[in-house]
């Protein structure tokens, strides 16, 4: 199952990604995630994108396109992977389709989350995420038990730096300036299926299933078509 999924910030592509990666058993692959853990880690590609990510800019196509082609050459990644955040741009897609055509493969769907712009800063304000193992949390929406501390590993809870205000309303800026054109590509390649992302989580991952067609089993423990 080779799955893209779009939409624009905070509209659930995380947490869906890893729902979807929990039902199917095929890794999460976020660009946005792996370049937090450069930026973290501080190693040369972390201290070149920092400021770019701190302000909600695009890093650079081929600094991007090379981290996720690493990525999906690991060995998780080899019968399928749920891409969250990339391609977030048509020249990112592009350069997409000949790395999977060189390797013979393509992708399957593209879910596009939609959601009002109010819902977003929303839900953005209130996420916090867990330093150790990223589960996500939302102080307004579904607080953890323990303020500041993640229920599953323990972890310390943070607020990820590009999620003031202001930031968010420049991410929804670029989304709408780089990446909603994402959503004519892949509607032309007959590949694309727009998600209401409103509701519960899990009400929008059945209609990310529903949308999947038996490439993932409805239920976990359950077999795909
Ligand atoms: P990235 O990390 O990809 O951020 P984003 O696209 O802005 O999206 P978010 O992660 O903010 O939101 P999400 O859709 O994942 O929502 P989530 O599930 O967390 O990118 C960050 C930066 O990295 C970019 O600005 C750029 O600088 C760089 N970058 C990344 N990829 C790049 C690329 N390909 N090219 C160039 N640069 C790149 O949910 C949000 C909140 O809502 C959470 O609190 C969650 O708990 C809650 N929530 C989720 N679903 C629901 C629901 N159904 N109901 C209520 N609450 C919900
Ligand atoms: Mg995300």
């Amino acid at each position: 199952m080779r799955v893209i999924l779009l939409g624009p910030p905070g509209a659930g592509k995380g947490t869906q990604a890893r729902m979807l990666s929990d039902l199917a058993g095929v890794p999460q692959v976020a660009s946005g995630d792996l370049l937090r853990a450069a930026v973290q880690k501080k190693t040369p590609l972390g201290r070149e994108v920092a400021d770019i990510l701190a302000r909600g800019d695009l890093v650079g196509d081929e600094t991007v396109v090379k981290l996720i082609e690493d990525r999906l050459d690991g060995p998780d990644a080899a019968r399928g992977f749920i891409l969250d955040g990339f391609p977030r741009s048509v020249p990112q897609a592009e350069l997409l389709d000949g790395m999977l055509t060189r390797r013979g493969i393509r992708i399957d769907r593209a879910l596009a989350v939609m959601v009002p712009d109010g819902e977003i800063v929303k839900r953005i304000s209130g996420r916090r995420t867990c330093r150790n193992c990223q589960t996500m949390y939302n102080v307004a929406l579904e607080p953890p038990r323990q303020p500041g501390v993640c229920e599953k590993c323990g972890g310390e809870l943070y607020q990820r730096e590009d999620d003031s205000e202001q930031t968010v309303q420049h991410r929804l800026d670029v989304y709408n300036a780089s990446t909603k054109p994402l959503l004519e590509y892949y509607s032309r390649a007959g590949i694309l299926s727009r998600i209401d992302g409103m509701g519960t989580p899990t009400d929008v991952e059945k209609r990310m299933v529903g949308a999947l067609d038996g490439l993932v089993p409805k239920e976990r423990g359950g077999s795909a078509r």
